[in-house]
């Protein structure tokens, strides 16, 4: 199945990965209020669970921003002249392939270097892209963008995309830090290509993370299947209700999970019992709404500078090309 034009890197080994998931869910499940960080959502169920999450009606952002890249894709080529194409939280890089197609076009080319926590998912895309495109080379890497910015490839003109707004699912801070780290590791002149959910009314916003089929419902709690797994825990899922809220101070969806009663829940591995009070609610999310000024502001603190900023025809969502500086 795997060609020579096919490497996988793997970062997060089993090792890693078990000993970074014990000391979130112990520190979080210890914490007041309770939270869990967003990256143990995307097990082989719940990469599923999003990707059935993109083509919901109610959830514009993968249709708007395919909208922008399939107007943007030769300017975006052009623009970075890149022969290195990383793309972080790639999932399924199925938007991707719209900047494929005008990398294909230029044949300026060389690699592409999807990153993702998700290997199943990162393996099954990285195999039909390199099938797709004969003369690429696909250097697959395993990691968390959090840890393991170091060790992406250097060298070449890169350009690197972040896509889908998950850039927003990082708190303020976190967001500064990650932008700032990928900053330190890209040569001057280099590329970022940067998605971004935009502010907007807020039944559209709480739909898009609330939809009545409940498909987010099921990812959200997918977290708790995967601790129930993992750490061989005995959370009932259907004592939790999926909550989701736009937040207009802080500008971001709130999204968590209320406990329908007082009940209590084991972490065997982790020799741990959690209370949950009747209505007590735990942070599983957030997903911040930007402004294009808010955006390039950051980028600008990051040591990037915007080159241009384009939106979809409803101003839903924004994609930004910047430029290290
Ligand atoms: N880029 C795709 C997928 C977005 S969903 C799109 O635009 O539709 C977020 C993706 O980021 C998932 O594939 C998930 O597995 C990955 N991800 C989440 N947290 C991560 C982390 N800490 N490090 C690396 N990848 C992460
Ligand atoms: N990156 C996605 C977003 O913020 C992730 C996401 C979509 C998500 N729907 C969700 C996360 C529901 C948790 C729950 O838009």
């Amino acid at each position: 199945m795997t060609s020579p034009r096919i490497t996988v890197d793997v970062h997060l080994d089993p090792a890693w990965f078990d000993q970074a998931l014990r000391t979130d869910v112990r520190q979080g499940l210890t914490a007041s209020p309770k939270q869990l960080p967003p990256k143990w959502f995307y097990d082989d169920v719940g990469s599923e669970l999003f990707d059935k999450i993109t083509r919901l009606a109610e959830y514009y952002p993968t249709e708007a921003e395919r909208q922008i890249l399939r107007r943007r894709a030769g300017r975006i080529v052009a623009l970075s002249g890149a022969d290195t194409f990383i793309e972080l939280g790639s999932g399924t890089s199925d938007k991707t392939r719209v900047l494929l197609e005008a990398f294909a076009a230029t044949g300026q080319l060389r690699t592409f270097v999807p990153f993702d926590v998700s290997e199943r998912t990162l393996r099954v895309a990285a195999s039909e892209i390199a099938a797709t495109y004969p003369m690429l080379r696909v250097h697959a890497v395993v990691g968390d963008f959090e840890h393991h910015l170091d060790q992406l490839p250097t060298g070449g003109r890169q350009l690197t995309a972040f896509l889908g707004g998950t850039i927003g699912n990082l708190e303020p801070d976190a967001r500064g830090r990650f932008l700032a780290e990928l900053a330190g590791r890209m040569a001057l002149g280099d590329s970022l290509l940067l998605g971004t959910d935009l502010v907007k009314d807020v039944e559209r916003l709480e739909l898009a993370y609330d939809d009545p089929a409940g498909i987010t419902a099921a990812f959200n709690k997918n977290v708790l299947t995967v601790i129930n797994r993992e750490l061989d825990a005995d959370f009932d899922l259907d004592a939790f209700e999926h909550v989701a809220f736009y937040d207009p101070v802080d500008e971001w969806v709130d999204i968590r999970l209320r406990s329908r009663d007082d009940q209590e829940v084991r972490v065997r591995e982790l020799d741990l019992v959690v209370p949950f009070a009747e209505g007590e609610e735990m942070r599983t999310e957030i997903s911040a709404k930007f402004r294009p000024r808010g955006v390039e502001a950051e980028l600008a603190d990051a040591g990037f500078e915007l080159v241009e900023l384009w939106t979809d025809d409803a101003r839903d969502y924004a994609l930004s090309l910047a430029r290290r500086c």
